[in-house]
């Protein structure tokens, strides 16, 4: 929808997606440990969240731990957790505060049940929340994703693939009742999905930034946006 951004009239998305990347690049450049990055990333994140509500932007949808990042340095998993649980814990008041309504997708089975309990706290109290819909991706591989929904829907007893249809297997999804991402915006230089939404991303404009996340703000999402203005989206029509 055409908006005034900041002076200038731009066609701000609905929904963005984004994958936070090069905390640790920010860091290294720093000499300083990989998660001094990631905790000027979490504070980054949450000036963005203002920030996309103010710009009219409805859905932010981030990929913050993906079911690869196990493999990282066990030091590394467990800060990143605890940045987490810091962050779900301290955030709660924010989020109420802001009226943002957050959300989870990933297979929560994978994380502590301290955090299972936290998220399902986070998303019960701000589920009437009418600002910014906030969603968090933890423990998310799309592939993951995917074959967690068939094995929903078949163990729901849909066993007729003539039954089968898009609309059905969205709705099993951990992304059900959000509209598809318009904008994926990754940072950091990195041109490729790594396992993000892709069932959801098919249509989307892919935005890629050498700006490593921390060093990302509101000058960059609008840039991010304006190049999105200049594409015309046409869904496979002419
Ligand atoms: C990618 O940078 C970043 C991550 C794997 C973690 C993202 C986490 C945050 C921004 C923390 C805040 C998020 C929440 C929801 C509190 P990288 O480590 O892959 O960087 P590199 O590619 O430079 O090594």
């Amino acid at each position: 929808m055409l908006k005034s951004v900041d002076g200038e009239m731009l066609n701000v998305p609905e929904h963005v997606a984004i994958i936070l990347d090069g905390n640790g690049r920010w860091a290294k450049k720093r000499f300083r440990p990989r998660t001094f990055g990631h905790k000027k990333g979490a504070e980054v994140l949450e000036q963005i969240c203002e920030d996309a509500w103010d710009i009219g932007i409805k859905y932010l949808t981030v990929y913050a731990f993906s079911t690869e990042n196990w493999k990282r340095p066990q030091d590394e998993v467990d800060t990143l957790m605890d940045l987490f649980h810091h962050y779900l814990t301290d955030y709660l008041g924010r989020i109420m505060k802001n009226n943002m309504r957050i959300r989870f997708i990933g297979d929560r089975s994978g994380l502590s049940e301290k955090m299972q309990e936290e998220i399902y706290d986070l998303e019960r109290e701000s589920v009437y929340n009418t600002g910014l819909h906030f969603t968090i991706a933890l423990n998310y591989g799309s592939r993951d994703e995917m074959v967690r929904a068939m094995k929903r829907m078949v163990r729901d007893g849909h066993h007729d693939p003539e039954e089968f249809t898009e609309e059905m297997f969205s709705a099993y999804l951990d992304t059900a009742e959000m509209p598809d991402p318009d904008l994926l915006i990754r940072t950091s230089g990195e041109e490729r999905l790594s396992n993000y939404m892709l069932w959801q991303l098919a249509y989307s404009e892919f935005v890629f930034t050498p700006v490593l996340w921390p060093d990302f703000n509101r000058e960059e999402l609008i840039n991010a946006i304006r190049i999105y203005t200049g594409r015309s989206r046409r869904y496979g029509g002419v």
